[in-house]
């Protein structure tokens, strides 16, 4: 049996609005996602006993079951069970470059290329819908981090639709290592603030995810029309995650005064990304807004939107 190394990337969201609420507790989304070129690396191997063990580089990411990458092998052994009996369990060493609990979907792109790399690992030959079917089970993100790429999702946000690529921008993602936000606290939190206003029919539900197939960043993305996207990126969330953590709200604010294309907060933060159209655009923006704020605790990194999910990484072959 092979082993593979994966690259996962991380991704930001461009638009991300609140509709309604589901039968299974969870939220209905309209939202433009987007993979970044910052990436963390997995290495996937078959092991000599029926175990599945995680090992990260990094202290603060869990290596027993709460660890999503864990559950995505778990459901795979679960899933195929003659596989697993012939095969044996998995040894997966996650190296971290996405910052933990940022928003940026780290955990979830984990999970995705440990579904990819055991597909692969095990010769199953399950096709990118059905790694997705398998990806929606564990959570609301996995199912894009394995396309990746410009998407419109809907749903609970595992119903794609392709964009035109958009990888013609630069941006700057800044976060504050001694700041995490819970993503159930943010959606509970602005369902108590906002919930009276959701819409509460399937029809209406239904003919508001339809109006963002011709909503104006959809159309701004398909002329890759950088100064509208930048622009039009809107986050309901910031609605309840601004007030909560003022550091966040100064961050981005210290971003729109740097005349970037455009600024907003990824997921339930609390990550702050601004667009811009050069590197060396971003590498100036980020000088400028650390020479503002000098607190150590934030971190910043320039990276590019990309066009890929879960990739096998040649890099190291
Ligand atoms: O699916 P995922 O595990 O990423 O979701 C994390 C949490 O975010 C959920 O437990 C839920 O509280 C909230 N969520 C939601 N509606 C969605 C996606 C996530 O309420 N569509």
């Amino acid at each position: 049996m092979h082993s593979y190394s994966l690259v996962a990337p991380a991704k930001i969201n461009l638009y991300l609005e609140i509709i309604g609420d589901r039968p299974d507790g969870f939220h209905e989304l309209v939202m433009i996602l987007q993979s970044i070129e910052l990436a963390d690396r997995i290495d996937i191997k078959p092991s000599d006993t029926q175990d599945i063990y995680i090992y990260c580089t990094h202290p603060q990411v869990p290596t027993d079951e709460s660890n999503l990458a864990y559950r995505a092998a778990k459901l795979m052994c679960d899933t195929f069970p003659d596989l697993y009996a012939n095969y044996g369990g998995v040894n997966i060493k996650i190296k971290k470059n996405i910052p933990v609990a940022a928003g940026l979907a780290g955990g979830s792109s984990n999970a995705a290329a440990v579904l990819v790399g055991i597909n692969l690992m095990w010769e199953l030959g399950l096709t990118q819908p059905e790694l997705q079917d398998l990806a929606a089970k564990l959570g609301s993100d996995i199912p894009f981090c394995i396309s990746g790429g410009t998407a419109i999702a809907t749903g609970r946000g595992e119903k794609l639709d392709a964009l035109k690529d958009l990888d013609n921008m630069w941006l700057i993602l800044a976060k504050y290592d001694n700041t995490s936000v819970s993503t159930p606290w943010a959606y509970k939190t602005y369902r108590q603030k906002y919930g009276q206003s959701y819409i509460s029919d399937r029809a209406g539900i239904k003919s508001r995810t339809a109006e963002l197939h011709s909503s104006p960043i959809v159309s701004s993305i398909a002329q890759k029309n950088i100064e509208e996207i930048g622009k039009l990126l809107s986050n309901d969330l910031e609605k309840v995650v601004l007030p909560e953590y003022p550091q966040v709200a100064e961050l981005k604010s210290a971003f729109a005064k740097q005349n970037v294309l455009g600024t907003m907060m990824s997921g339930s933060g609390p990550t702050v990304f601004a667009l811009c159209e050069s590197e060396s655009k971003a590498i100036a923006v980020k000088q400028q807004v650390r020479n503002q704020i000098t607190d150590p605790q934030l971190n910043f990194w320039v990276t590019r939107l990309s066009s890929n999910g879960i990739q096998i990484d040649d890099s190291t072959s």
